[in-house]
């Protein structure tokens, strides 16, 4: 008797596959997404393949990249836009990712190239409002404005870039589903991406978040992709910054940092001023300055920490920044180590400028910054700290001092603090500036904290 072949139900939103239909998928705990899928039909004999011959080898010659006409964004996409290569730009609304990616269209534009813009959530007259804002007026930058995706992709041959604003707007007629929904944007993002290889042309489409902070839909959605940018920034803040979560062309962490301004996104040249000011100038207790790696690029960062007696038994550890789990562990090694005791106290810290620290290098100026609170001392001016602190409260060498001294001395800091064991010298051409090396976070406090 012929074996009959068995219905498998998949889940829109985690691809989760299961062979009995189930409300909630027992992937990803959503209701009602599993839908029949039918088995794969194998084609000749006994399922046997048909011969393929390969087409390339790995000597080939890569592409050339396209330059997005911004530096930051450059340097977060590893160079700049592939050819073929589909890119998710996923943010809160109103960060300004429609704002960046017509900026990025204009200068596309500028080098002859023609580019698409495929919007479903706003009108042409709205765009051209916000171009005309921007002081853009590009005749290469075509508009289509609609929500039935397939069309306005057909459209897209003879262009050399393609943007899809959003992902979450658009429908593929005679698929189930409302925009928005699990399966239409599986099925939006595979047909642009697939557009984008087809013409091989880079393609940009947006992506909304939820409320947790990831890329909203099925989680296959970054698996589509090449890579996948997070813009992010602070409600009350005009600094915006840009980093890449996946990245098939690139590293992933390197940092952009723009500053949304009355005619739109500007690139921060020099971020450590921005962050820092013009360096060492606080004499508050609980400020001190550290220099964070992000990606490439060395960033000085202002770590504020206050204490604060708490009648109560649990007292309160609030960051941000940082890791609270980070927070925790420094207050232990302090206590320990130091013989700085927190347990009456609220502890709180902040990385000012709505920066997020996850270089290890920041602990020794966290450290600093609750020492200085705790003490109720400042740290001396123009002092900074580098150095990762471990738990029996040594400070370990970091990676790339040579990089972040340079950047400290170049910001006008007179010394920094650095680990016994790094072997990194002054900067050329700083004879002003000084190298303490010290060993431990006990040693640094008796230095600098008495
Ligand atoms: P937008 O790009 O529409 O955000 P998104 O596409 O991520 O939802 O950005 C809208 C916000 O940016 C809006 O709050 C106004 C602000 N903005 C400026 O401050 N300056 C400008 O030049 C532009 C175009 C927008
Ligand atoms: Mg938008």
């Amino acid at each position: 008797m012929a074996k009959k072949s068995a219905a498998r139900y998949l889940c829109a939103e985690c691809g989760y596959m299961s062979l009995t239909l189930v409300g909630r998928c027992p992937g990803c705990g959503a209701w009602g997404t599993l839908s029949p899928e039918a088995p794969a039909v194998m084609s000749g004999a006994a399922g046997w393949y048909a011969k393929a011959e390969p087409i390339a080898s790995l000597d080939i010659v890569p592409e050339e990249r396209i330059s997005s006409g911004i530096a930051e964004l450059d340097r977060v996409l590893g160079g700049g836009w592939i050819k073929g290569g589909a890119v998710l730009l996923g943010g809160e609304p109103g960060v300004g990712k429609s704002t960046l990616l017509l900026q990025a269209c204009a200068f596309i534009a500028q080098s002859g190239r023609r580019v698409l813009y495929i919007s479903g959530e706003e009108s042409a007259g709205q765009l051209a409002l916000r171009a005309r804002r921007l002081g853009i007026s590009e005749k290469n930058v075509d508009l289509l404005c609609n929500s039935d995706l397939l069309p306005m992709l057909e459209a897209a041959s003879g262009y050399d870039f393609l943007v899809v604003d959003s992902v979450q707007a658009f429908r593929i007629d005679g698929e189930s589903g409302w925009a928005g929904s699990p399966s239409q944007v599986r099925n939006v993002a595979s047909h642009a991406a697939m557009t984008a290889k087809a013409l091989s042309i880079p393609m940009v489409m947006v992506g909304h978040i939820t409320k947790q902070g990831a890329i909203a839909g099925p989680k296959i959605l970054e698996h589509m992709v090449d890579v996948v940018l997070l813009f992010s920034g602070e409600r009350n803040s005009s600094h915006r910054l840009l980093r890449a979560e996946k990245n098939r062309y690139g590293a992933t962490d390197e940092l952009g940092i723009f500053e949304m301004s009355e005619k739109g996104l500007v690139p921060v040249i020099d971020p450590s001023r921005m962050y820092w000011g013009t360096g060492g100038s606080s004499d508050t207790p609980g400020v001190a300055a550290g220099v964070s790696l992000e990606g490439s690029r060395p960033l000085i960062a202002e770590i504020q920490a206050l204490s604060c007696a708490t009648p109560f038994p649990y007292p309160k550890r609030t960051a941000r920044g940082i890791e609270v789990n980070r927070l925790q562990l420094l207050l232990a090694v302090l206590e320990r180590r130091c013989g700085i005791f927190s347990r009456n106290s609220d502890v709180y810290v902040n990385v000012a400028g709505g920066l997020s620290l996850q270089d290890p290098a920041a602990d020794l100026s966290i450290c600093a910054a609750l020492a200085s609170s705790f003490r109720d001392l400042p740290i001396p001016i123009g002092v900074c700290f580098i150095g990762e602190v471990g738990l029996a409260g040594e400070i370990r060498p970091t990676t790339k001092s040579n990089l972040r001294l340079r950047e400290a001395a170049r910001l006008g800091f007179k010394a920094a603090v650095t680990s016994a064991r790094d072997p990194a010298e002054r900067p050329e051409g700083q004879s002003g500036f000084e190298i303490i090396k010290v060993g431990s976070v006990s040693a640094m406090l008796e230095r600098f904290l008495k």
